[in-house]
């Protein structure tokens, strides 16, 4: 079985970008090894802060991000990092060619009960001149990302990444080693299978009341087909399973925060995960255009996110008029 490291080599990636994920890997081995630990290390629950968010933060977001800036911050490599449990962009080392963003912690409601959480990191090139404790460095679009990927802490540990030539997933052995498992992964075009948090239903637009009604009626409804459900209320879970066998997800915008785009965040969610999907022959839109082309304004900004089977997220985008 093909390693990390030998696999990346063989598809030709510049020895630098695979240092680099080489290094982002070892700090997520190591928040593994903190969840496998859990209640033993006494690191479960809340953390009594808060993040620029607003949004609670649970001790393992918080260990999971001190663990990546403290890796990312000891290598040349790294100009600098921005991350949803960080208020500003953090500088790294002035020569650094590369800018890091990432969830340290996706899906942390989850961490309590037990269930599958993920890593998720997106790698740009860092600007000339640029000064990477500035947003301005990072607001690049997601088409810009040179990899980007998944770490999803599950009942195996599972690196699934991009560097633009394919998706590909990596089990990590007993040994410490990734291994590669599954090679240039197709999301099938076609799917019965969503996601979405039914109990925001009453906060959506029309566009996708509608859609999620007819979906509802099965095969005596417009579409013609009878759907399953699954809410995991972890997105690397989602996308996991999407690359897997199929499906759609769905985190549009609501009327609980009308202000806000949708709840996920475009740096550290939105983009690498649209990265990972178009790849595989998916589409990630955010209602009207795909997610990556969307010009960022700003590090924390939200977006609307559709994304998964091509066939089904163009139904979605035709029921907005696109
Ligand atoms: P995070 O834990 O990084 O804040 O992200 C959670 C996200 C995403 O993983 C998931 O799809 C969604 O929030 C779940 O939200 P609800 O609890 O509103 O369903
Ligand atoms: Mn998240
Ligand atoms: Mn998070």
């Amino acid at each position: 079985m093909l390693r990390l490291t030998q696999f990346l080599k063989q598809q030709e990636t510049p020895a630098d970008l695979i240092e680099l994920v080489n290094l982002l890997m070892a700090a997520c081995k190591e928040i593994d090894g903190k969840l496998q630990d859990g209640a033993l290390a006494g690191i479960l629950g809340a953390a009594e802060t808060e993040n620029v968010q607003g949004e609670t933060q649970k001790k393992l977001d918080v260990i999971a991000n001190d663990i990546l800036k403290l890796t990312l911050s000891n290598t040349n490599l790294v100009a600098g990092l921005a991350s949803e449990e960080e208020d500003d962009p953090v500088a790294c080392d002035p020569e650094g060619k590369f800018l890091v963003t990432f969830d340290p912690l996706d899906g942390s409601s989850n961490i309590d009960i037990n269930v599958s959480v993920g890593t998720i990191f997106s790698i740009l090139e860092a600007p000339n001149d640029s000064d990477p404790a500035q947003q301005a460095a990072y607001l690049q679009s997601g088409r810009k990302q040179v990899a980007a990927g998944y770490v999803l802490y599950g009942p195996s540990c599972i690196l699934v990444m991009t560097t633009g030539n394919g998706v590909h997933m990596f089990t990590l052995g007993s040994n410490g080693e990734f291994y590669l498992t599954r090679e240039s992964v197709q999301v099938p075009q076609t799917t019965k299978e969503f996601a979405i948090n039914m109990s925001n239903q009453r906060f959506w637009d029309q566009p996708v009341k509608d859609y999620v009604a007819d979906l509802l009626q099965g095969e005596e409804g417009p579409l013609g087909k009878r759907y399953n459900m699954r809410w995991i209320a972890s997105m690397v879970a989602e996308v996991h399973r999407i690359l897997t066998r199929g499906g759609i997800f769905m985190y549009p915008w609501d009327s609980r925060a009308p202000q806000k785009p949708g709840k996920l965040r475009l740096m550290y969610e939105g983009n690498p995960m649209s990265f990972l999907i178009e790849q595989a022959g998916g589409r990630s839109v955010n209602t009207q255009i795909d997610i990556m082309d969307v010009e960022p304004e700003q590090i924390h900004e939200r977006v609307s996110v559709v994304l998964g089977s091509k066939e089904e997220v163009e139904t979605v985008l035709r029921y907005h008029g696109n």
